[in-house]
């Protein structure tokens, strides 16, 4: 396993990094008790943080995992432009106390030969996976990959990809992995803004201008609160908002039963999930929001997203 890891020793924490599956697989079968996972593309922030710590509170240690996956890259989006900064987040990782971080190559993820892919094919459907063709089918690829490998208890996501935890939660039930999804809530900056890795694309304008998003969200909220539930009521509050942002370009807005992420024409009692992308420029930005605002917490979020 040394052969392949490198250790950081500082105040006693140790954090084993390791950059091959046959020292993964060796450093997991030596592991006992609960592991937490966090699967991340790094450029890591606070918001990945939270599922660290979150992870640590719950489970005996925490396996974290570093992979830009090529496969969830639509032939339109850049990968190579992705934003990268491995010993940062070594770093953060490490100050946050994790155990083991996973760092494989795409030629040791996707060998030559590969010709395995795990679809879901329905909650996959709508809103990102309209936007992005094989989006979808990449992430339950590399995260039924990396679920194999690291053999967690539970498994922690963000909100801020909210069809990403339904369709991985579709995944998981219906392949029977056997763990349980945790997902916590978005984290902000001051202003509003979802934190995420793509937000240090935006130049300064783009940058004052993107708090307009979840000022949006809250409007529809805001009605949702005042009695509103018509879905054509709530997107034409997020719109409203949105119109007074002439740097923001909407891809798409949503309201969906937060169950099946249908996209609504009636209304309806069930939860809702508001979400939108949004552009500023060249940086497509992604939020949302269930309703009743109250379940925006991990325990709403785990239990409504997906169903
Ligand atoms: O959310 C992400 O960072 C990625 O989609 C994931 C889950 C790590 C799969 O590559």
């Amino acid at each position: 396993v040394k052969k392949f890891s490198r250790k950081f020793e500082d105040g006693g924490v140790n954090l084993d990094i390791l950059d091959s599956i046959d020292a993964l697989r060796a450093a997991r079968s030596a592991m006992t008790g609960r592991i937490g996972l966090v699967t991340t593309m790094g450029a890591l922030h606070a918001g990945h943080i939270a599922l660290v710590d979150e992870a640590r509170r719950d489970n005996d240690a925490v396996i974290v995992t570093i992979f830009i996956n090529p496969t969830q890259f639509a032939a339109n989006e850049d990968l190579s432009k992705y934003p990268r900064d491995l010993p940062g987040d070594l770093e953060m990782l490490r100050a946050a106390g994790v155990d083991l971080v996973f760092t494989p190559t795409p030629e040791m993820m996707y060998s030559p030969g590969f010709q395995t892919w795990v679809e879901v094919t329905e909650v996959s459907q709508g809103l990102e996976g309209a936007h992005r063709p094989g989006h979808f089918k990449g992430v339950t690829t590399i995260v039924a990959k990396l679920f194999n490998l690291t053999q967690p208890r539970v498994a922690y996501f963000g909100q801020k990809d909210a069809q990403q935890v339904a369709v991985i939660k579709q995944m998981v039930r219906d392949l029977n992995f056997p763990l349980d999804i945790a997902v916590m809530p978005t984290l902000r900056e001051a202003d509003g803004l979802a934190m995420s890795s793509r937000n240090v694309y935006l130049s300064p304008q783009q940058r004052a201008g993107a708090s307009v998003i979840s000022h949006a969200l809250s409007a529809a909220s805001d009605a949702y609160a005042a009695g509103e539930r018509a879905p054509f009521a709530l997107r034409q509050a997020m719109l409203n908002v949105l119109l007074t942002e002439a740097l923001a370009e909407p891809d798409y807005m949503s309201v969906a039963d937060a169950a099946t992420l249908r996209e609504l024409d009636a209304a309806t009692n069930n939860p809702l999930l508001l979400s939108m992308a949004v552009k500023f420029g060249a940086t497509r930005l992604l939020d949302n929001m269930l309703l009743p605002a109250a379940l925006n917490t991990r325990e709403g979020l785990t239990r409504v997203l997906g169903g």
